[in-house]
């Protein structure tokens, strides 16, 4: 794993949406896998501003979000599809079915699990997925865990998991769902390029054990050492506990 750090999270914002830009147009057929949350909002709002301003074409581009919860929709505010939506789907020119979303009001979750997997297949894989990371080193809506699923499944989430997502149901904790839908570690792991981005202090002890510590499935994000490719992009305060780069 290669790592970053930069002065402040603006900063890592506007140098991972360049590079964004920069695959789209260097592979204008790109599949990428992204993430919600708090850490890339600067980061979309950067990589909007750069299609704009260089009418960077993402008529050919697919994309696939790692999870989203069990029982919400596209209209529905606290959803990571309605998050998309606002933040980068709309300001771009994506196709309307380029965009891969777990629905997470199917009626068959398991078959809408399978259904996900088969047309990341079909789009021939990812090609660049980006990643957060929870306080407790999850990666999507992988829990730490004794076992951890290969495939896109249906999770139970942690207490400080709902905690976090209580900005995107007002603040209130109770509205956040307990369920979830994600893409798998194997899905994760079977992108050709990997990309996590932290920022704050919050993050720097699993960012810590990810990159130094042992592969376990305690900490799922530890399991991107298995992977080749793999960028991580920090601000100074999730990069505190690290040695100086080496
Ligand atoms: P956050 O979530 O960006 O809201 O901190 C990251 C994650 O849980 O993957």
């Amino acid at each position: 794993m290669t790592r970053e750090t930069f002065p402040h999270e603006g900063a890592l914002a506007e140098s991972l949406a360049r590079r964004l830009a920069d695959a789209i147009t260097a592979q204008p057929s790109i599949v990428l896998g992204l993430p919600t949350g708090r850490t890339p909002l600067a980061m979309y709002a950067e990589l909007v501003r750069l299609t704009q301003a260089e009418q960077i074409d993402w008529s050919r581009v697919r994309t696939f979000n790692l999870d989203e919860f069990v029982g919400l929709g596209d209209s529905e505010p606290g959803s990571y599809r309605a998050f998309m939506h606002e933040r980068l789907f709309k300001h771009v020119n994506i196709h309307r079915e380029h965009i891969g979303f777990l629905d997470g009001r199917a009626t068959d979750l398991e078959a809408e699990c399978a259904r996900y997997e088969s047309a990341i297949a079909a789009a021939d894989g990812l090609d660049l997925v980006v990643l957060g990371i929870g306080a407790n080193g999850h990666i999507g809506f992988n829990e730490p865990a004794d076992t951890l699923a290969a495939r896109t499944h249906r999770v139970i989430l942690d207490d400080a998991t709902r905690a976090g997502n209580a900005l995107w149901f007002r603040g209130d904790v109770r509205a956040v769902p307990r369920e979830a839908l994600t893409m798998g570690m194997a899905t994760i792991l079977s992108a050709r390029r990997v990309t996590l981005m932290a920022t704050g202090e919050a993050k720097a002890e699993a960012v810590c054990a990810m990159l130094e510590g042992g592969i376990t499935t305690r900490l799922p994000a530890s399991f991107l050492q298995l992977h080749p490719d793999v960028q991580v992009l920090l601000d100074e305060p999730a990069g505190e506990c690290l040695p100086i780069r080496r």
